[in-house]
């Protein structure tokens, strides 16, 4: 990882958790200072508001591209920082596979979220039978160039990418250092025919079945810069492991 980008270890705790997970790890976050590192809770949205965060930042995990209005159950971008969110996973590929969020829509949040001061993790990433293809490239390829349709180069300068291989989430099945540093530098690369410092400093975690024992082999990578955690995000000990492993 170069000097200039601050790891970072995001928590996503998709639907899961209570009011009593929310205080413990407010008193476990709490109790460190992690002053090198970004270390960000993404709950469900309805606790973010029982936070009280102050060595740590909270995130949602996903949010609606349109403005206040008549959007039954959504959630806007001015709700998310009301609450005291300052990120929001975009484009988790549940979401994508759960909800049928297209490349275009993604990029739609991606703007929102940009527009309204949020900062995105932008989640891209193949399914198992893609990688068996061997197409894993062209279609990480396209979910990044897919984000230029609604934001310009300049705008995602502050955005985090994380790169997500379906197959490595909640199985178990790690991507290996080299696969997922091979993808991340491809991410780059990609990036780079847009802008070629966005492509340097940009953020981009690694996510799918990080645990304690593998993070830091993963996190070594030169253009792995930390990750986006599911499971093990939801015990503090395991959590805070991994966060340590990215200093
Ligand atoms: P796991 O760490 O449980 O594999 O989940 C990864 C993930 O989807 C984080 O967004």
């Amino acid at each position: 990882m170069t000097e200039k980008r601050t790891p970072m270890v995001a928590g996503n705790w998709k639907m899961n958790g209570d009011r009593s997970l929310v205080e413990s790890f407010t008193n476990a976050l709490n109790d460190k200072a992690f002053d090198r590192m970004d270390v960000i809770v993404c709950p469900p949205s309805v606790y973010l508001s029982m936070f009280n965060a102050e060595h740590f930042q909270i995130g949602a995990q996903d949010v609606s591209h349109l403005d206040n209005g008549a959007h039954t159950g959504d959630i806007s971008t001015e709700m998310l920082k009301e609450l005291g969110a300052r990120y929001v996973i975009v484009g988790h590929s549940e979401r994508r596979e759960d909800h049928n969020e297209t490349n275009l829509l993604v990029a739609k949040k991606v703007a929102r979220v940009i527009e309204s001061g949020l900062i995105p993790i932008i989640c891209v990433g193949e399914a198992l039978s893609v990688r068996e293809a061997g197409e894993e490239k062209l279609f990480i390829g396209e979910q990044v160039a897919a984000l230029f349709s609604e934001v310009t180069a300049d705008q995602l300068k502050q955005s985090v990418i994380a790169y997500e291989p379906v197959w490595a989430i909640g199985t178990g099945k790690t991507a290996s250092p080299e696969q997922a540093q091979d993808i991340h530098r491809f991410i780059r690369h990609v990036l780079s025919e847009h802008d070629a410092d966005l492509a340097d400093g940009i953020r981009i975690l690694y996510g799918g079945s990080v645990k304690a024992n593998n993070a830091q082999a993963l996190f070594s990578q030169p253009d792995i810069d930390g990750g986006l955690i599911g499971g093990a995000s939801l015990n503090t000990k395991d959590f805070i492991a991994i966060c340590q492993a990215a200093i």
